[in-house]
């Protein structure tokens, strides 16, 4: 259940500008378990760190773990969508950090509804306290809005069967939980790839839907770019390829506020990937503030 920061070297390199560096403001987007932060931390002990996340775990995590800091005000925690961070900090950034997705805590824990490998609620909302489940989207949505998203944020080509036989299945029993979809997506689509559930893709993009990721990220890059000090850093770490797409365009067309630190997008090394498979479909972009 522990959580193994993404691409943390790369991270950590982006972040040289400010090593020791004094009234350097991080903004960390998605605090998660604070693998990032507690690494920044080493290198700028002295920043002002403001951390968000949606998930009241992570937030139980932060003042379990760092109650010292939080009561000496150097981390700010919001229990909120970073989406929503000028409503707690309106000042200048220097390193800012959004690590998406979700944490291998909130994969893992069967009561949040994210795994096909082990029975759950069918749920997937990140802040579980409010807002409509993935359940709720199996039960309700019409068969062409169901294909749409599956193609649309699941990248699937052909989902028609699946969602056929959910509006079957549905008909009689709604839909409660992950194994009940999963085991649907199995019955009907059956296992392809060694390794791979086929459920995979459908619950991504059931996850993408209940959580807004990509309106989110859309709506939030250009007003952390807009807030960082010149020479300021935006680091984004992104499991999805389209939300890759959206940070690669947006670091593009606002030349005025600067430019992205490298052309290419940086994977996770060999080494990562072996030693944590979960990080392989990572990809990291850096935006530099002019
Ligand atoms: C991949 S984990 C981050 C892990 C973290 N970097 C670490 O090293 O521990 C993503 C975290 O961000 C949170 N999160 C994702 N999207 C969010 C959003 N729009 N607003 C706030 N928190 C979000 C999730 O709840 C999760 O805890």
């Amino acid at each position: 259940m522990i959580h193994i920061p993404v691409l943390s070297n790369e991270i950590v390199a982006a972040f040289e500008p400010f090593y020791a560096r004094t009234e350097t403001v991080y903004v960390d987007g998605t605090f998660g378990r604070g693998g990032h932060f507690r690494l920044l931390l080493e290198k700028n002990p002295g920043m002002q760190a403001i951390a968000f996340d949606q998930d009241p775990d992570a937030y139980a995590f932060a003042q379990a773990h760092f109650g010292e800091l939080l009561k000496e005000k150097r981390l700010l925690f919001y229990l909120d969508n970073f989406v929503n961070f000028e409503q707690h900090y309106d000042g200048p950034i220097d390193f800012a950090l959004l690590d998406l997705g979700v944490s291998s805590p909130q994969l893992d824990e069967p009561s949040r509804g994210f795994s096909f490998y082990h029975d759950g609620p069918l749920d997937m909302r990140m802040n579980n306290q409010t807002g409509i489940t993935a359940a709720d989207l199996v039960n309700q949505m019409s068969e062409n809005d169901l294909v749409v998203l599956f193609k649309t944020f699941g990248e699937i080509s052909n989902p028609f069967r699946v969602v056929r036989a959910i509006l079957e299945d549905r008909k009689e029993t709604p839909f409660t939980s992950t194994k009940q979809l999963s085991g649907l997506i199995e019955r009907v689509d059956g296992w392809r790839r060694k390794g791979f559930h086929p459920a995979t893709q459908y619950f991504m993009a059931l996850r993408l839907k209940v959580n807004r990721e990509l309106e989110v990220v859309d709506e939030v890059l250009p007003k952390l770019m807009a807030k960082l000090r010149p020479g300021g850093r935006l680091a984004v770490i992104t499991f999805h390829s389209l939300e890759d797409r959206i940070v690669k365009n947006l670091f593009r067309i606002y030349p005025e506020l600067g430019e992205p630190l490298r052309r290419k997008v940086t994977h996770p090394t060999r080494e990562e990937e072996l030693a944590n498979p979960r990080s392989r479909s990572g990809k990291l972009r850096v935006f530099v503030r002019a």
